[in-house]
């Protein structure tokens, strides 16, 4: 359903550093591409400029060079003719009738985007009630939702009290990637894949998001999480969910939510008395990436220097289903790492019986990797014949790049969200339920790592992280993609 009578965007943190790189380029992309409602405003809120001058100024010093691609005047201008200006201290609920007064003569529907620290969530959300403003308004909130289950459920149960699930949009980007998008259309557009989808032809899965970047500025909070909360209580698990959910059986929220979510809750703990076999935790130390030094985690901004947090996790999950029993999938994210990627492989099992004889094989298993980013595409592994005498065979691979296919722009993922906000689309969005069924399970890995405190296994940044990685994978029969090519 498409907004036409209007809307009302209100963005709490309007100079953070998430306003300025992505949420309002990613309003300026929507608006650009005509897919944003004519009638609308945002507002945005902060207290660290006195007048909207100063805050359109800050707009064009530090959010136009975030617009890829670049930003033409005509369009940028007319944009920032939607911005509004108020400056209000998020802890003092008084400061809310400065708020209440720009917005309330605003028609059509109000959007309250929270992308402040989760502490301010539960303030923000009450004074909103006591302005009136919060009924039948939807909210948006940013991870990470808490800390631990505990900390997430006590800011859903409070949220929660103002406004109804149905009204409740929890961010987690990935969901609005292109190539997640894909994945979706990959597995239940095609007759292809759905029968090879399961335990009887699926050795192991592996999925990687791995990152250049070190905690760019963010060192204060990164050293307060770690990248267990950070990616895989939340993105990792919603892309393991994709891969192995069950079809939906249509593409409505609720359809959606529900499969991924009976996959959170099929997860098999993690075997605590045998961590280290299954979960290995990473810090990285100086290294050499792309050809430029750079420094250990302890030593970046805002980091103890005596820190064990880890920015490196590795794992290997099981589901314990009909479709998944004894598939290992073993899933994998750091930062500081050789190469930006985040991809998904499946592997396939060997053939029952090689009729060409052991020794002409040379790569004995079919696999179809599905490159997330940077450069989307699908890859199908399978054998060939190599030319020539004998039958030795080889392995080949078909190739779908999504940029050579599709020359259209790419939405970014927080437009294409921003969108489903306004329009009033949860099925990108992450129910309750899933977020706690994610901690659920991750929790226990979180207190065995601090009950055991052994500090991270060290790894040289331009690295994929510590050998201990790949010794998870070994034991399987198997190695990460990267390490073979
Ligand atoms: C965020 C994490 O959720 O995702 C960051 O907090 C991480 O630490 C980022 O860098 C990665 O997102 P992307 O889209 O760049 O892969």
């Amino acid at each position: 359903m498409q907004v036409d009578t209007g809307f009302t965007f209100v963005l709490f943190g309007g100079t953070g550093d998430l306003a300025m790189r992505k949420i309002l380029p990613g309003l300026y992309q929507a608006h650009r591409s005509g897919l944003l409602p004519a009638a609308g405003r945002i507002a945005a809120v902060a207290r660290g400029f006195c007048n909207r001058e100063a805050y359109i100024q800050w707009m064009h010093t530090h959010v136009r060079h975030h617009v890829k691609p670049a930003s033409d005047d005509v369009s940028w201008n007319d944009f920032l003719e939607r911005i509004l200006f108020v400056r209000i201290d998020l802890g003092q609920p008084e400061d809310y009738t400065v708020l209440r007064d720009t917005i309330s003569p605003l028609p059509g529907i109000r959007v309250f985007y929270l992308a402040t620290r989760p502490s301010l969530f539960v303030p923000i959300c009450r004074a909103l009630a006591c302005m009136g403003l919060s009924n039948g308004a939807r909210i948006v909130l940013e991870k990470p939702l808490g800390y631990d289950l505990k900390s997430s459920s006590a800011i859903n149960d409070a949220v929660g009290e103002i406004f109804e699930e149905g009204h409740i949009y929890r961010i987690d980007h990935y969901l609005g990637k292109e190539p997640v998008q894909n994945l979706l259309a990959l597995r239940f557009g095609n007759a292809l894949f759905e029968p090879l989808w399961r335990r009887e032809w699926v050795d192991s899965i592996q999925i990687t998001i791995a990152e250049e970047l070190g905690v760019e500025g963010r060192g204060d909070f990164y050293d307060n999480t770690g990248a267990l909360r950070d990616m895989v209580q939340n993105h990792l698990l919603q892309l393991l969910s994709i891969v192995a959910m069950e079809p939906p059986h249509s593409m409505h929220t609720d359809a959606l939510r529900d499969e991924k979510l009976r996959v959170l809750r099929a997860l098999k703990p993690i075997e605590l008395c045998n961590i280290s076999r299954v979960a290995v935790r990473g810090q990285y130390y100086t290294g050499v990436l792309k050809g430029v030094a750079v420094p250990a985690y302890v030593t970046e901004h805002g980091v103890s220097a005596s820190s064990t947090t880890e920015t490196f996790v590795a794992l290997k999950v099981e589901i314990e289903n009909w479709r998944w029993a004894g598939v290992p999938f073993f899933l994998r994210t750091g930062k500081r790492l050789s190469d930006r990627v985040a991809e998904i492989v499946v592997n396939f099992r060997a053939v029952p019986h090689s009729v060409f004889g052991s020794m002409t094989l040379r790569n004995s298993s079919n696999r179809l990797v599905i490159r997330l980013q940077p450069n989307e595409s699908i890859r199908l592994y399978c054998l060939a014949k190599q030319p020539g005498e004998g039958m030795n065979l080889q392995s080949v691979h078909l190739d779908l790049a999504f940029d050579e296919f599709f020359k259209e722009d790419r939405m970014e993922a927080y437009q294409r969200l921003l969108l489903d906000v306004i329009n009033g689309r949860l099925a990108l969005f992450v129910h309750r339920d899933e977020q706690e069924a994610a901690w659920k399970w991750v929790e226990p890995i979180l207190s065995e790592w601090a009950r055991l405190g052994t500090p991270p296994r060290r790894y040289a940044a331009g690295t994929w992280g510590p050998a201990a990685a790949s010794a998870l994978l070994a034991r399987h029969g198997t190695c990460w993609l990267e390490e073979e090519n």
